[in-house]
């Protein structure tokens, strides 16, 4: 008699050609701490931190462009310099024996002429601004080819770092979703109008990036209904179901989603009632589907063991708690993450120097030998 025991967040699972041992995923958080936009010892140290036997990281957005940057600090992945500042966090996260996979994140509109080359407007699909900031310019043809060109020579310099995998960033209204989606993109040439030439510069860096690594080594973030940054589609979910049915064929190691309600920081459904539900069955194996925002210890559980999602990222959470798998194993209470005053920017505090469970443990032990009654105080979230 066989029985049929649901997978869950401990349970192991190939995804491409990693062997995870658990399913718990840290998602790509910017944190703004590169200065001279290269990945530096004090990066390593917080990737390091936040790695286990057999977990996989996704990396902060990592510049793949000229053009790509729209925020101070951020590490690119460009250049041999970049990739060798990248390669001390791939190997302290190897170290531990986890996994590690580079985000590629342009930003398009949401950048700022500050940080572009000659300081030149920064670039999109069309020259339409995000309400509140520079109106962009619309790459023209041959820049679009160039761009593509960017990100085939960071798949090669992010291989060259150790980087497990990559993730192309085509979510959250920057560059690929703003060619993506109607609000964002008005070409009148073969990348607007119809579905297939909004995604077509989605697939083109797609495949740039298989000309570097396999497919197995591939993978793509992608956030239907976010409705972030006046990005938005007049219908999404034709949209979303034509991108997705052509990506699953490429076998990619996995789709990364996010959760239209972005992550808990807006009311909404619970994520059973999830919209991204609609395109789960479009993401079959071996591609695995990732889900992040949100998500709980209990409700990403929930999530495997239900077969909503194959693995699940955590972003917040992570922040603060750097040994959060073992939290989650240990179904310890988290170190609140509500804060975001040390989100972006600054050096090693609100970074690299949060404490796991052990150490506030052993800190609360030796506080209470000095000063009985007193103690971290932790809230559960
Ligand atoms: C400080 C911060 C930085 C982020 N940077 C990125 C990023 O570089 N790339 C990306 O795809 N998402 C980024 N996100 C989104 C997270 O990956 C994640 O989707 C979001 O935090 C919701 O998940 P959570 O509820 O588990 O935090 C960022 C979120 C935060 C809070």
């Amino acid at each position: 008699m066989t029985i049929d025991v649901a997978p869950h967040l401990f349970s192991p699972i190939k995804v491409g050609d990693l062997e995870l041992k658990h399913r718990i995923v840290m998602g790509p958080l910017t944190r703004s701490r590169s200065p001279k936009e290269v990945a530096n010892t004090l990066n390593a140290e917080y990737y390091g931190q936040r790695a286990t036997d057999g977990g996989l990281l996704i990396s902060e957005g990592t510049s793949p462009s000229l053009t790509a940057a729209g925020y101070p600090n951020v590490p690119g992945i460009l250049t041999e310099e970049q990739s060798k500042g990248w390669k001390l966090s791939t190997a302290a996260v190897h170290a531990k024996g986890g996994y590690i996979y580079a985000q590629l994140w342009h930003t398009g509109r949401a950048g700022k002429s500050e940080f572009q080359p000659d300081k030149k407007a920064p670039v999109s699909a069309s020259a339409i601004p995000i309400d509140g900031k520079e109106t962009p310019r619309a790459l023209d043809l041959d820049e679009i080819k160039y761009v593509v060109n960017e990100f085939q020579t960071s798949a090669k310099w992010a291989r060259e770092a150790g980087f497990d995998g990559i993730e192309i960033h085509a979510a959250h209204g920057y560059l690929i979703d703003q060619f993506l989606q109607t609000s964002s993109n008005k070409r009148d040439d073969h990348y607007g109008g119809s579905i297939e030439n909004r995604a077509r510069f989605l697939f083109e860096v797609v495949d740039a990036v298989l000309k570097e690594l396999p497919a197995s080594k591939v993978a793509i973030r992608l956030s239907p209904w976010l409705g972030i940054q006046n990005v938005s589609d007049e219908d999404p979910e034709t949209l979303f179901k034509y991108v997705l049915v052509k990506l699953n064929a490429y076998k990619l190691a996995y789709i990364h989603l996010t959760e239209p309600v972005w992550g808990g920081w807006q009311q909404g459904p619970p994520h059973s009632q999830s919209k991204l539900q609609i395109l789960r069955p479009l993401i079959t194996s071996p591609t695995k589907l990732l889900l992040t925002g949100g998500y709980t210890l209990e409700t990403g559980e929930e999530a495997v063991a239900a077969g909503r999602a194959d693995i699940i990222g955590y972003g917040r959470p992570f922040i603060t708690n750097p040994d959060l798998v073992e939290r989650f194993r240990l179904g310890k209470p988290l170190t609140d993450y509500s804060d975001p005053s040390k989100y972006y920017g600054g050096g090693r505090e609100g970074y690299a120097d949060y404490l796991t469970w052990e150490e506030e443990e052993q800190r609360k032990e030796k506080k209470e030998k000095l000063i009985p009654g007193s103690g971290a105080t932790h809230s559960k979230y």
